[in-house]
Order: structure tokens, then C-alpha cells, then sequence
């Protein structure tokens, strides 16, 4: 269980204080003075009566503000924890390993956000609270009541024992309805997020009616939960209800029957039935608050359990080197690679891959779809580790000891999808660093942007709409682009980049880039053209997870091998 005090310690102290401690106080003082009151009512004192209204306002507006104050710091306290909490969480979720997180659905980190959390914080952290207000509440009673008549006490406190039972009994029962309820929920979110990201492939392929049957019963399974939840709270509820009301009978038959025997004062039973208020009532919240408590948990459980999923124990710390220039090369040296599958079983990927990448010369990377060439990129990202034999080095740095956020300013990826924010154009390359006038110029006259910005009214503080709804896929591309450039990193990645441009524009770019002096390239092209391929230092062809040729054009195409072939398959289509 975490230790949720941290995040506002000052409030949750004052809130523990005021309802745990103040608070009970003056309501036990209440029960007194009220005994007091009676007493002289009976006793016709008028002085002492006088004497005793006075006193009971003076604690009516004590307990008033005692009330008020625990509130306040409580509501503090989950105010600043509400804030806390979900920004810790985010940053979790947010700094985890890439390949943990594709392993779980969006959705699920969505309903994290806003379900699980918000209920920790309604039911663990508001139930937390009551559960010490309501214990103290109760014991300061229990302490009250002895004071003022213990044979009567007694019987009074056993009936009120009877709710407690019945919950510890159904405690279990009630934990896995709710664990169950809070899966469905979740479940429910997803397939609701699910089908509105996919909207468009579901119109497209009019599969609207299974959608909706999955939906109800994704719906059906989530009310479902939710009723059988609500269920066993019914019960437990009207047995605490009716144990309430046993307890009142017993104060007041029993307590009537002392009054008669000369036991005890009419002021007295009155002070015991007031404080006997301050054990049903508790007793009876204990038992709800105990199960909001466990529904707390099992989320706080379930919130646990996913950023473990997503928790990276090698984290990017800084004890990792820090690479702050690339001199020489990348090197390569027997890379094999399969994905961490979690079902069937690894197939190979990459196999045995050597390969030198020399500082400032162009790589193109070339090979059938499924060869590996994407994998291949990735690995250098690092967005997997190596699991089998082999290493990829850096300046003969092993990449695995360099610290990621220096790793990322050595090396930079354009992939082929391209993720736009909702945000501007400028946004959009920029990604919330600062850069200069000069160098957004720069970035957008190289990535061919300069026609879009140029070409309406707001310039680069064009809203592009969520995931660039306003934009062409080529467009996207070409701020991916931007957003490499602008970076300036020495080593830049291309995965088919340029996929969604015409072969003019795709030459254009791809020029734009080979024009860079010192920067080190790796360009993933399917479409050959000779001109282009002429103009790179070397040429690697893939097949199967496997290098098979490495050479200049001119080199490759007098061996009439793997890139021979590929270029004349592509020549005739
Ligand atoms: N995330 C992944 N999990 C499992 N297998 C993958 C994953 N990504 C790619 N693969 C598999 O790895 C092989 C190489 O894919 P990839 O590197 O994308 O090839 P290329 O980019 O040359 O088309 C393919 O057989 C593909 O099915
Ligand atoms: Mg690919």
C-alpha cells in the first residue's frame, strides 16, 4: 500500500487532529453539559439551568467549528493529493519503457486516469478519514457513556455489535464484486475509445452492428457488476439499519427501567441515548467506509499492478554514461533480435548483423517489406534491448549504457506514422522546446513545408486539428521531417519517410537531406530510384532478418545480386 500522507503532510495531520481528536472531544462535552441541562430542568434550579444553556451554546459553536475545520483541511488535503497523485502517476505512465507500454491498450492507461484514480481518491482517501473520525467518535462515546452509567452501557454496546459482524462476513464476498466491477468498467471504457479512434474503419468496412453488440455487451457485463455491487450494499446496509434501531430500544426500555429503580437520572438515560447516536451512527458508517475502503484498495491494487506491468527497473537514470559527441561510427557486431512474445513462440527477426556506420557517409537501406529494416532502426533507437548475443556500440560505447535523453541527442528517428498533436504547425515542430526564428526556417525550408506556411493566413501558427485532421499524409510526413531537422542531431534515421510523397517531392527531400554535410544519415527507401541511389555513400540490402549485400549503386548493380533483381522487379511494375 503507498503511503498517500506524503503528499500533503501538513493537512492530513491538521485533518486527523480536528476529526480524530477535537472534534470527538466536544461532542462527548455535549452529551455532559446536555445532562447537566436536564438535570437542573428536573431539579428546577433556573440558576444552574441558565448557567448550563449558556455552556451547551458555547459547545454547539465550538463543535460547529470543529466540524468545519476538519472538513476544510480534509478537503485540502484530497485537494492537494488529487493533484499530486495523478501528476505522479502521468510521469510513470509517461516515462515508461516503449515496448512495456505498446503491450497494454491506451485505454487502459486512460481508464487508470480517470476511473482507478478518482476512485482512491473518493473511496480510499475520503473513507480513510471517516473511518478515523467515526472510530474516535465512537470510542470517546464508548468513554462518555461508562462515565455516566456503566450497567447501562453495557447492553447497549453489545447490540450495536451486530453490524460489525455481519460485515466482516461479507467483507470478501464484497471485495470481489468490486474488484469485478471495476474490471467491467474499465473494459467498458476501452471498447468506447476503441470504437470512436476506429470510427472511420468502421464505417468503412460496416461492421457498425457488431460494434454495437460488442459495446452492449461490454455495457450489460459493466451494469451488470455495478447492480450485484449495489446489491450486497443494500443488505448489508438494512442490517446495520435495523441493529440501529435495536440499540435505541434497548437505551431507552433499559434505561427507563433505572430510572424507576432510582439507577440513574432521566438527564443521564438522555446523555446515554445522545451519545448512543455517536455509536449507531458510527458503527453503522464503519461498516460502509470499511468496504468503500476495500473498493479503494482493490483500485489502488489494480493501479499498482498496471505500472508495474509498465515500471522499467532499468530506468534511464543518470548514472548511465553521457555521450555528448558521435566522432567515429555506430558499429554493429552479431546483432541477432526476436520481440518479447508473450504467447507463442520467438521468431527471429535479425540475425547475426554486422554492419559499420561511418560518421558523415549516407546509408541506404533497402530490402522486401518484413525484412527487418524498421527493427533494425528501432534497435538503434533503442526502443528494445538487445536479449540475444550481439551489441551495438557508439564511438565504441555499448548504447545500452548511455543515457537515454543523450542517446536521443546523438540520434534522431522520422518514422512512417507520424503522431501530430493538436496544436500549431510551430507546436508541432518545435515540441514545446525553444528554438529561433532562423532555426524553425531552416527546418521548415528543408522539410518542403515552406509552400503550407506560406500558403494561409496564420503562417506557422496554423492549428493542424486533432492528429492533423488538417493535413495531408504527406503534409504529416514532412513535419516529422521538420521536427528531426530542427533538432540538428548528427545521426538521423529515416523509415520511409517519405512514403506518402510523389517520387518528385520524395527526391526533393531525400537531396535536401543527403545535402547536409557532417550529418550522418540511415535513409529505409522502397523506392528505388538510380539517380537517388547513386548519391548514397553505401547501399545495405536486407532479406530475412539478414544483410546480404553492402555496397555502392555501382558496386551492387555489377554484381547483379539481391538489389540487381529488386530494381528490376520494381522497373517492369
Ligand atoms: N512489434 C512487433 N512484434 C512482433 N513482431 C514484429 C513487431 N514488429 C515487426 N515484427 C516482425 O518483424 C519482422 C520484421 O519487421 P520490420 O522490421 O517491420 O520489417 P521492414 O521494416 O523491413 O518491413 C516482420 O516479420 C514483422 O512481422
Ligand atoms: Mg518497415
Amino acid at each position: 500500500m503507498e503511503n498517500y500522507k506524503k503528499y500533503d503532510k501538513l493537512n492530513y495531520y491538521l485533518a486527523l487532529f480536528f476529526s480524530g481528536i477535537v472534534y470527538p472531544f466536544i461532542n462527548l462535552l455535549l452529551a455532559l453539559v446536555l445532562k447537566r441541562l436536564i438535570d437542573s430542568g428536573i431539579a428546577r434550579n433556573v440558576y444552574e439551568l441558565e448557567n448550563a444553556i449558556f455552556v451547551c451554546l458555547l459547545v454547539c459553536i465550538f463543535l460547529a467549528a470543529a466540524v468545519f475545520t476538519s472538513e476544510l483541511t480534509k478537503n485540502r488535503f484530497v485537494n492537494n493529493f488529487s493533484k499530486k497523485y495523478r501528476r505522479h502517476i502521468f510521469n510513470e505512465i509517461i516515462a515508461s519503457d516503449l515496448n512495456e507500454f505498446s503491450n497494454n491498450s491506451t485505454g487502459d492507461f486512460l481508464a487508470t486516469m480517470t476511473n482507478t484514480v478518482s476512485t482512491i481518491e473518493e473511496k480510499y482517501i475520503k473513507s480513510f478519514f471517516s473511518i478515523v473520525s467515526n472510530s474516535s467518535l465512537l470510542l470517546f462515546s464508548i468513554i462518555g457513556m461508562f462515565m455516566i452509567n456503566w450497567q447501562l452501557s453495557i447492553p447497549v454496546l453489545i447490540v450495536s455489535l451486530v453490524p460489525i459482524i455481519v460485515m466482516s462476513l461479507l467483507g470478501g464476498k464484497m471485495q470481489a464484486k468490486q474488484n469485478l466491477a471495476l474490471t467491467q468498467q474499465n473494459a467498458y471504457v476501452s471498447k468506447v475509445k476503441d470504437a470512436f479512434s476506429g470510427f472511420l474503419v468502421i464505417k468503412s468496412f460496416n461492421i457498425e452492428k457488431q460494434i454495437s453488440k460488442e459495446f452492449q455487451n461490454g455495457n450489460d457485463k459493466r451494469a451488470d457488476s455495478e447492480f450485484s455491487l449495489s446489491e450486497l450494499n443494500n443488505i448489508s446496509g438494512s442490517i446495520s439499519n435495523f441493529s440501529g434501531y435495536l440499540v435505541f430500544l434497548v437505551a431507552y426500555g433499559l434505561g427507563m427501567f433505572m430510572v424507576i429503580n432510582g439507577n440513574t437520572s432521566i438527564g443521564g438515560v438522555t446523555a446515554i441515548v445522545q451519545l448512543v447516536n455517536f455509536i449507531v451512527m458510527p458503527l453503522s458508517k464503519l461498516g460502509l467506509e470499511m468496504n468503500n475502503k476495500k473498493a479503494g484498495l482493490a483500485a489502488s491494487k489494480t493501479l499498482n499492478q498496471l505500472l508495474e506491468k509498465v515500471h522499467n527497473p532499468v530506468k534511464d537514470n543518470s548514472n548511465y554514461l553521457k555521450l555528448n559527441r558521435f566522432e567515429n561510427e555506430i558499429k554493429l557486431t552479431n546483432v541477432s533480435f526476436s520481440y518479447p512474445q508473450h504467447d507463442e513462440a520467438e521468431k527471429t527477426v535479425l540475425s547475426n548483423i554486422n554492419l559499420q556506420i561511418e560518421k558523415g557517409k549516407k546509408y541506404a537501406l533497402v530490402g522486401m517489406s518484413g525484412s527487418g529494416k524498421t527493427t533494425l532502426l528501432k534497435l538503434l533507437m533503442r526502443y528494445y534491448k538487445l536479449t540475444k548475443d550481439g551489441n551495438i556500440s557508439i564511438d565504441s560505447v555499448n548504447i545500452n549504457n548511455i543515457n537515454l535523453s543523450s542517446l536521443y541527442k546523438l540520434i534522431n528517428i522520422v518514422q512512417q506514422d507520424v503522431y501530430i498533436f493538436d496544436n500549431s504547425l510551430a507546436y508541432n515542430i518545435m515540441l514545446g522546446k525553444s528554438f529561433t526564428d532562423k532555426e524553425l526556417n531552416y527546418a521548415i525550408n528543408k522539410a518542403g513545408l515552406r509552400k503550407l506556411v506560406d500558403g494561409n493566413s496564420k503562417g506557422v501558427d496554423l492549428n493542424v486539428g486533432e492528429n492533423g485532421k488538417a493535413l495531408s499524409g504527406g503534409q504529416k510526413q514532412r513535419i516529422s521531417i521538420a521536427r528531426a531537422l530542427i533538432r540538428k542531431t548528427p545521426i538521423l534515421l529515416m523509415d520511409e519517410a517519405t512514403s506518402s510523397l510523389d517520387q518528385k517531392n520524395t527526391t526533393a527531400i531525400e537531396n535536401a537531406i543527403l545535402e547536409i554535410k557532417d550529418l550522418t544519415s540511415i535513409v529505409v527507401t522502397h523506392k528505388l530510384n538510380p539517380n537517388l541511389l547513386q548519391k548514397y555513400d553505401a547501399i545495405i540490402f536486407m532479406k530475412d532478418g539478414t544483410i546480404t549485400e553492402e555496397g555502392s549503386y555501382e558496386e551492387l548493380m555489377k554484381q547483379k545480386g539481391d538489389l540487381y533483381n529488386l530494381c528490376s522487379l520494381t522497373m517492369i511494375n
